[in-house]
């Protein structure tokens, strides 16, 4: 593999690998000095044709700190303002020498086009997917992934950590690519996922099983091949408890999904809340609740986490709707949230997938 678009299709070990190479970056960030040569002489153009802050900086430090000349590109102020294409702009940082680009957009499949390009030019340039439109964002699951990890087993985090634990995924499902990748990437855990939503910020499949629910469907085990791999999901509304899923044992090698329009089912016994922002701005009116009443049935509050684990812990990518999806009380409270952490561990998940894919390791990460 020389580019992360998705994580569809990433294999176990190689969640490992860069869960274990994001600890050693840990540990160098945890040094004095925290930069090591490592990418010296290789370039980092960090593409953003979208808005972002959390992963152009950490993007841009992660480079940073492994020596790596680091390249900045906002549409609004480059000459695609002048017509330029995207295609044409990948191709003009390419001739400045760019061994990485780093693209966020907010049409799905830019990254894999501005990929197939360097493919068919024939050049080595990794292209990391850094979030585009509703379909997936892989550097933020790694993150979240590493954030959980670490707080199990800091000295060796690994997949396997989160087999058997419940996650609830809350909120606008439909429009996020930080849950489509979470998804891939906690179901090949083992861990149980839970999402919650109301049925119009579910894509259309999940929301259909939920239907089929309330007109009073008894066994909602349902199995569907994914389009792009031959791995299934278990998808179930209904699990007869968390820790004995509904899911026939024959398909215990499968990823297990369960699906829940009320936030009660998914919080129940949760490890692990991770909620998504409401993407405004992606919704049309009729999407968009009102705010107050989301709050309400799908906030997150310390009073909600009442039915968690006792020890549970809070998730969200940022940036936050304060007082919409997770209260602000919760949100600033390091008793249960993670929300800072996983703002770091930003930093050494990507010097990882920099390291990784710039190293001309790339066994490290399996073709
Ligand atoms: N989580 C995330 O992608 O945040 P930014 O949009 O600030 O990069």
């Amino acid at each position: 593999r020389h580019h992360v678009l998705s994580l569809a299709d990433f294999t176990a070990a190689e969640y490992d690998t860069v869960l274990q190479t994001a600890a050693s970056f840990q540990e160098v960030l945890s040094r004095r000095t925290k930069k090591v040569p490592t990418l010296q002489g290789h370039v980092v153009a960090n593409l953003f044709f979208e808005p972002s802050t959390r992963t152009r900086s950490s993007f841009e430090l992660a480079a940073k700190r492994l020596s790596a000349d680091i390249l900045n590109f906002a549409a609004a102020t480059s000459s695609m303002t002048k017509g330029e294409t995207i295609l044409d702009t990948a191709k003009t940082y390419l001739a400045m020498g760019t061994d990485i680009m780093v693209i966020r957009h907010k049409e799905a499949g830019v990254p894999n086009a501005i990929a197939a390009e360097m493919d068919r030019l024939g050049v080595r340039v990794s292209v990391l997917n850094a979030g585009d439109g509703q379909h997936e964002h892989p550097s933020q699951a790694l993150l979240d992934l590493f954030t959980i990890c670490t707080l199990i087993d800091p000295a060796h985090p690994r997949l396997e950590l989160l087999k058997g634990k419940k996650i609830a995924i809350v909120g606008d499902i439909l429009h996020s690519r930080v849950a489509r990748s979470n998804i891939w990437s906690l179901t090949a855990s083992g861990a149980q996922v839970h999402l919650a939503a109301p049925p119009t910020l579910l894509p259309k499949l999940f929301a259909q099983y939920i239907f089929e629910e309330s007109e009073g469907a008894q066994d909602l085990t349902k199995v569907q091949k994914s389009e792009n791999t031959n791995q299934e999901f278990i998808i179930s509304s209904s699990p007869s408890s968390p820790s004995s899923p509904s899911s026939p044992t024959s398909h215990s090698q499968n990823r297990q999904l369960f699906l829940h329009w009320h936030l009660e089912p998914a919080l129940q016994d949760a490890d692990f809340v991770m909620t998504l922002r409401l993407q405004k701005e992606r919704m049309t009116a009729h999407l968009l609740p009102s705010l107050r009443e989301y709050h309400h049935m799908f906030g997150i509050t310390r009073t909600k986490l009442q039915l968690c684990k006792p020890n549970v812990k809070v998730l969200h990518p940022g940036p936050v709707n304060r007082g919409v999806e997770i209260s602000s009380e919760l949100m600033d409270d390091p008793e249960f949230s993670l929300i800072q952490s996983q703002v770091t561990s930003g930093v050494a998940v990507r010097m990882a997938l920099l390291y990784l894919l710039g190293s001309g390791k790339t066994s490290a990460i399996q073709n």
